[in-house]
């Protein structure tokens, strides 16, 4: 295993900003297989070398996963100019692992989203050739039929000419206004909003409800989050 500086590794752990890590050093209360360290640019292995914090053991962990119910008004992006981003609403403790979204929901979408310092996971949800299930619900303005089931479930095409894979569409309710679920297996740019529209209808209110084998825990308020306990994380992993 790759050897790591010292308060990249505390950073991760939770223990703050190379700033305050650095200060936790200096104050001699970090050992490394039982020495008293006083630099913070030390290498170490973080799953061979013993690292204590105040006398405690660490036990190390590189990545991060995070289930977020996204709320609207904030973008899906490490950084962005002018909106709120994602990582804005995450604690400290957690942005220290450096996570990015899986993904992008729009600004105005709600939901699932995963956020992970795991680039080979994150590749394997978004590679198009995995086929990863996604479903939203979704408020439609405009009638929704069997028609569109079956449209849907051949393929559109899209604005740009593209022809979308087989979809499922289930109309959940269908009076004044219609909401339905839409499960898709690729993630174009605005991809649920562009099917309604080849179809003539308008989405009005969007949200991902899962992607693969996980589902957004309904506890979460819009714009909470929690850790992946490792079940779901077994779950996207093995799915
Ligand atoms: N499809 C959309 O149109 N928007 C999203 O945010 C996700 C899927």
């Amino acid at each position: 295993m790759k050897t790591q500086r010292i308060d990249k590794i505390l950073g991760n752990m939770g223990y703050g900003t190379r700033k305050k890590v650095k200060y936790i050093i200096k104050d001699g209360r970090v050992k490394v297989n039982g020495e008293l360290i006083k630099s913070s640019s030390i290498h170490v292995k973080p799953n061979e070398d013993t690292i204590e914090v105040d006398g405690e053991v660490l036990e190390y962990k590189e990545f991060i996963y995070i289930m977020m119910n996204k709320p609207q008004d904030v973008v899906s992006a490490t950084f962005d100019h002018r909106d709120e981003t994602v990582i804005d609403l995450l604690e400290p403790i957690h942005q220290v692992f450096e996570p990015f979204p899986v993904g992008r929901l729009d600004k105005d979408t709600e939901g699932l989203l995963i956020l992970t310092n795991d680039g080979k996971l994150s590749h394997e949800l978004l590679s198009p050739k995995k086929h990863v299930p996604k479903t939203y619900f979704a408020c439609i303005d405009g009638m929704v039929g069997q028609k569109d089931i079956d449209s849907f479930e051949k393929g559109v095409i899209l604005d740009d000419g593209y022809k979308t894979l087989p979809a499922k569409l289930k109309i959940l309710k269908s009076d004044d206004t219609y909401e339905i679920e839409l499960t898709i297996v690729e993630g174009k740019f605005h991809q649920v909003k562009r099917m309604f529209e080849s179809v003539g209808k308008k989405v009005t209110y969007l949200k991902r409800i899962s992607m693969g084998e996980l589902s957004l825990d309904e506890d979460l308020e819009l714009g909470e989050y929690r850790e992946l306990t490792e079940e779901e994380l077994d779950k996207l992993k093995n799915r």
